[in-house]
């Protein structure tokens, strides 16, 4: 049978990408966000929930009859990224993952990006580090808090880390970083993330890690 997939985050970005790609793979897709109204794909396989990523009940509706969890939730870019204070990834991460091990749930696969977790920080290069901390500081201080969350669960979670966002096309060119001295910050279309997250979802071959994704362009590590 199909599996069908939550995809919290679908209405821009890395999440309308998994959309189009998962269904493009035939999965049957729930596309969960605030303003669905911007989802202006249809498909006979597509269903559009509007619903707050922060609200127990509009989650617990949304994971009913689901296999699959995609979280992608992002904030807007704006003065509140600098200043903060920032807790949306925290705060809906906490809600999901209650409600996804109370239904007995297991796959998840969320995601946060090249920088995230104690691991990542530590490893950006001292120059990127600087506009880092200045404008990402606030935001990926509560993506560790997230990415903590996922990690003490019992699920069975991917967490994915994307270099730096294009709205490039899918190529299927990217690299996986899974060793941290492996690790190195780059480009990386939506598309190709989304490409990456529907293929672990019969293949799981990235469960319990946080592969970093970047395409064929990688920064010098300095
Ligand atoms: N930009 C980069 O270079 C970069 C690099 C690495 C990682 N990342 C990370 O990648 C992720 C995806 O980024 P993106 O640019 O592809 O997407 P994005 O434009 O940030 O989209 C975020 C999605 O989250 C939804 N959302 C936000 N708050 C919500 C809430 N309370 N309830 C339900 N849905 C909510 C938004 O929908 P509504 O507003 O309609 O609710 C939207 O669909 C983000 O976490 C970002 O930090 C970005």
């Amino acid at each position: 049978m199909t599996q069908k997939l939550l995809i919290i985050g679908a209405s821009r970005g890395i999440g309308l990408e998994t959309v189009r790609a998962a269904l493009a793979a035939n999965y049957s897709v729930r596309a969960f966000a605030r303003n669905i109204s911007k989802i202006t794909l249809a498909h006979e396989n597509l269903e559009k929930v509007s619903g707050d990523a922060l609200n127990a009940d509009h989650i617990k509706r949304a994971l009913e009859g689901i296999d699959v969890v995609i979280q992608t939730l992002g904030v807007s870019v704006n003065l509140q990224m600098v200043t903060g204070p920032i807790n949306l990834f925290s705060n809906a991460t906490r809600v999901l993952v209650s409600n996804m091990e109370r239904a007995k749930m297991k796959r998840l696969i969320a995601v946060t990006g090249f920088g995230s977790g104690h691991d990542g920080r530590r490893l950006i290069p001292p120059l990127q580090r600087i506009g880092f901390e200045i404008f990402l500081g606030r935001v990926y201080s509560d993506k560790n808090i997230q990415e903590n969350l996922i990690k003490a669960s019992s699920l069975d979670w991917t967490i994915v880390r994307p270099g730096i966002l294009t709205s490039g096309k899918t190529t299927g060119d990217y690299y996986i970083l899974v060793k941290p001295e492996n690790w190195r910050n780059g480009l990386i279309s939506r598309a190709d993330v989304a490409d990456f997250i529907v293929k672990q979802i019969d293949n799981p071959t990235h469960i319990k890690q946080t592969p970093v994704l970047v395409g064929s362009f990688r920064f010098p590590h300095i």
